[in-house]
């Protein structure tokens, strides 16, 4: 991959990598700092955005790809449409990307309050209202260790937080109150036959 910044015109390709379900210990334990910022990792983050989009999903970690770095990819804004196609079987026709590639995020700012249904690919079957900050500033690198800056408000900084959970080993059950997680954890353990 050549160093110029390949999340410009951004085209659907790479590979479509296996998502671990939780509780995969993977997910359950915090990922280490992104140090070496090269073409290894900026083929995983194409990778990871693939894998993403095919979901389709919002957000994706790298520990959710069994890679336990501190690493996240975000799209708040693709146009998904539902289509069937010609020997009946439905898929997606996704277009106008936004990807957004963060590496190392510290957050840097946290403030107001919103609840939203949050799902993950990781969690499948499972959605459940989370209250998360209504706006979150995240201080990041970009996949060529750039430092930037994110201000993120809405569904974009419930995004954030949810996959920065990811990369401190907490899937989004835990965010639920005791009650309510014990009840989601067992339906989903019961539903996807690990208990
Ligand atoms: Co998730």
């Amino acid at each position: 991959m050549s160093t110029e910044n390949f999340l410009e015109n951004y085209k659907l390709e790479g590979e479509k990598l296996e998502i671990l379900t939780y509780p995969n210990p993977i997910l359950l334990k915090k990922a280490e700092k992104v140090t070496e910022f090269n073409d290894e990792l900026r083929t995983l983050c194409k990778n990871m955005l693939f894998t993403m989009y095919k979901a389709p999903g919002v957000g994706l970690a790298a520990p959710q790809v069994g890679k336990s770095i501190r690493l996240f990819v975000i799209d708040v804004d693709y146009e998904r449409e539902k289509v069937t196609r010609a020997d009946g079987t439905e898929d997606y026709n996704l277009s106008d990307f936004h990807p957004l590639v963060v590496i190392n995020p510290i957050i840097k700012e946290k403030d107001g309050e919103q609840i939203y249904e949050e799902g993950c690919l990781s969690v499948p079957g499972v959605y459940e209202e989370v209250k998360r900050a209504q706006h979150v500033v995240l201080e990041y690198q970009d996949a060529y260790g750039k430092t930037q800056i994110l201000d993120a408000e809405d569904l974009r900084a419930v995004c954030v937080q949810h996959e920065n959970d990811h990369l401190d080993g907490i899937v989004f059950l835990e965010r639920l109150s005791l009650l309510k997680k014990k009840f989601a954890k067992k339906k989903y353990l019961r539903d996807q036959g690990k208990e």
